[in-house]
Order: structure tokens, then C-alpha cells, then sequence
């Protein structure tokens, strides 16, 4: 079984910070989305990883991930000229698949269940119908969860009977509330469906319709609920989401200085190299190596990256990248902070002035006073 992370796209829906950086590498709680989904596969046993990337932010994606090798997998690296679907990207990666099954992994969703059950049912229900005889295995299966705006996703309609009979791409009507999640396993069908299917009117291969071809082709497509948390991190309030899901399952450590009257409280990871002075972190927070956080109170739900540096400030549940400063702000919330970013109360500000609460999203090397 081989494995397909699509990690192409334009990230429209994160702009600013897409500007200048891939969406895919965003971090949660310190750690780029991406990496979530190859060390997934790593765990589920699957090691021969083709990504796809896109001309504009495939460089960035490469020199983070590398060979594989930290994950323990191989990587090929596959670029879509341009963003025209996730068919597209089955279609161009058709040298790098062969013939085998693969799962197929879009780049910036993350769950909470590992894959290795997902894997472990289609490959062993395709072994029993071979095995039987007779019984057509299945050429796909699907992930679906249950959503309260499934016009906004792929969507399945299933049949009394307990089959998918239907996909629909972002429909005005949706015939149910179970969208489709990110994660899909296919046998060889799927290349000659993408073959098959022409572009939405969005102008796009879209991964619904090709499965949709191979139902209404008539081959079996089984389908799982998911039960676990599932987030298409694509948008600020569901990757903020997600940070506070991430760090909710961290322990504490503390491997970084704690100084002056700082108190340190619950479940907060403070990486060595990391200072805290006259400061309050409460958890689940995560603050990197080599930042500096000081006189000011952070959490919960903070992610901090390294190497910044926070002083007269309020931060909660927001995710902060790698080399900014945050400076006498006091109510920073719900915000999602880009890299080299300087933030601070500018000069002329009222002192006087009760809190705050500001909530924003802002890209990399930005300048941003507050007044
Ligand atoms: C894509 C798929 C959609 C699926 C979603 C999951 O949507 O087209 O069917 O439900 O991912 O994240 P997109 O992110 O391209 O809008």
C-alpha cells in the first residue's frame, strides 16, 4: 500500500499567512500540520509517500519534510502545475501509485483515530472477497463525520440498506449531514474514474465525483462514520480548534527556565531553551525553544513557536509563529499570529486605557500597533 498526501492548493481561506507560506505548514501546537499526516502513515506501516506541491510553496514544503527520513518513510515529490483538483493530483501521480491501493491523505485535515484501523479494514475486507470468491471487493473506502454545514464538503448519501449510493461536491441540498473527511483508500478503479469525469464549476477534478463514478459504475464503495474529532484546518477557527484539541492530550513538561515570581499551571509543555519571567502560563499552552515569554499571562490554549517573544501581555487561545513579538497587548484572543510578526501598543496609545480584546489573523512580517 502506498501513500498520497496532497499538500498542493492556494490555502485562499488563510490569507494572510498562505501569502507567504504553505497552509499545509502551519503549525498545531508547534508542529506543522502536515507532519501530523505523515507520521500517521508512518504508524499505519506505510512508507513509500508521494506528496503533492504545488510550484509556489512545493520548495517551502520540501526543505521542511526532507527525504522522509525523520518520519522514517520515502518520499517522491510530485508538483501540480496548477490547482485543478484533487482527481488532478490522482491523475498526475499515476506513475508514482502503479497499480497498487493506496490512501490518500489531503495535507491540512487532521483526526483524532489514526489510519492504521481505517488501512487495516479495506485491506483485510479486499483479502476475504478474493479469498471467497465471488463477492466483489471493494474498490474504494471512504471516511465520512457528521457535520452541521455539510454544503461546505464533499457530502454521502447512504441507502436504508447501508450503502453509499451517492457523493455530491459542496451541494446547495445536501442529501445528509456526513461529509466526506480527507482520508480515502483506493484499489487501480480510481485512475481510470479521474480519467472519466469531467471539471465542477468550480473548475476542478473533484475527488467526489470520481468516487461517485465508480458507484454509479457499479463497484462497491464501503464508507466508515467517524467517531473521534475530525478538522479541515483550512480556516483560522477550525485550526485554532484544533491547537486547543492537540494540546488538550499533552502532559506536562517543563524542560525550560522558570523565573521571578512566574507561575507554571497544568498541562504546559515549556521546551528547553525557552524562558519564562514574572509570567503566568497556564495550560494546555506549548511555548517553544528560545522564546521568551515576560510580565505577562499566557493561556489556555496558547501555541507559542520558537524563538519569539512575548512581554506586557494577555494571550489565550490563539497560535503565535515562529520569531515574532508580541509587546503590551493586553486581550490578544482567538488570534492567529504569522512569523516575524511585530505587534505592540503603539506610543501615543491611551495608558490609561482598561483591557482589551483583540482578535486577528496576521501574516508574516507584519507590523501591527495597536493604538
Ligand atoms: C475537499 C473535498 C471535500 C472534502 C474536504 C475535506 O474540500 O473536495 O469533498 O469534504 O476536502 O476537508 P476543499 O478543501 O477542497 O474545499
Amino acid at each position: 500500500m502506498k501513500g498520497l498526501i496532497l499538500s498542493g492548493g492556494a490555502g485562499k481561506r488563510l490569507r494572510p499567512i498562505t501569502h507567504t507560506s504553505a497552509k499545509q505548514l502551519v503549525p498545531i501546537a508547534n508542529k506543522p500540520i502536515l507532519f501530523y499526516g505523515i507520521e500517521e502513515m508512518a504508524a499505519a506501516g506505510i512508507t513509500d509517500i508521494g506528496i503533492v506541491i504545488a510550484p509556489t510553496t512545493g520548495e517551502e514544503i520540501r526543505q521542511a519534510v526532507g527525504d522522509g527520513s525523520q518520519f522514517g518513510v520515502r518520499v517522491t515529490w510530485i508538483t501540480q502545475p496548477e490547482p485543478l483538483g484533487l482527481a488532478h493530483c490522482v491523475l498526475i501521480a499515476r506513475d508514482f501509485l502503479g497499480d497498487e491501493e493506496f490512501v490518500m491523505y489531503l495535507g491540512d485535515n487532521m483526526l483524532e483515530a489514526g489510519l492504521s484501523a481505517f488501512v487495516q479494514r479495506f485491506v483485510s475486507e479486499r483479502a476475504a472477497c478474493k479469498a471467497a470468491g465471488g463477492s466483489e471487493p471493494p474498490a474504494a473506502q471512504i471516511l465520512l463525520a457528521e457535520v452541521s454545514d455539510p454544503g461546505s464538503f464533499g457530502v454521502a448519501e447512504i441507502a436504508p440498506h447501508g450503502r453509499v449510493v451517492q457523493l455530491v461536491e459542496k451541494p446547495e441540498q445536501p442529501p445528509s449531514n456526513l461529509a466526506l473527511v480527507g482520508v480515502y483508500l483506493f484499489d487501480q478503479t480510481i485512475h481510470t474514474a479521474v480519467a472519466n469525469i469531467e471539471p465542477s464549476a468550480r473548475g476542478e477534478l473533484e475527488i467526489t465525483d470520481a468516487i461517485d463514478w465508480i458507484i454509479n459504475e457499479g463497484h462497491r464503495v464501503d464508507h466508515e462514520v467517524l467517531s473521534g474529532w475530525w478538522i479541515d484546518t483550512g480556516k483560522k477557527d477550525p485550526l485554532l480548534e484544533c491547537n486547543r484539541l492537540v494540546l488538550g492530550t499533552f502532559s506536562r513538561r517543563v524542560d525550560g527556565d522558570v523565573c521571578g515570581g512566574s507561575s507554571i499551571e497544568g498541562r504546559v509543555v515549556l521546551e528547553s531553551g525557552a524562558k519564562i519571567v514574572d509570567s503566568t502560563v497556564r495550560g494546555p499552552a506549548i511555548i517553544g525553544s528560545g522564546t521568551t515569554v515576560e510580565s505577562s499571562e499566557i493561556g489556555p490554549y496558547v501555541s507559542i513557536a520558537a524563538d519569539c517573544r512575548i512581554s506586557g501581555s494577555e494571550i489565550d487561545n490563539s497560535v503565535v509563529l515562529r520569531r515574532s513579538t508580541v509587546t503590551d497587548i493586553i486581550g490578544l484572543t482567538d488570534s492567529l499570529v504569522g512569523r516575524d510578526t511585530v505587534m505592540s501598543r503603539s506610543a501615543h496609545g491611551d495608558e490609561d486605557r482598561g483591557p482589551t480584546r483583540l482578535s486577528v489573523m496576521v501574516g508574516d512580517h507584519c507590523r501591527v500597533e495597536i493604538g
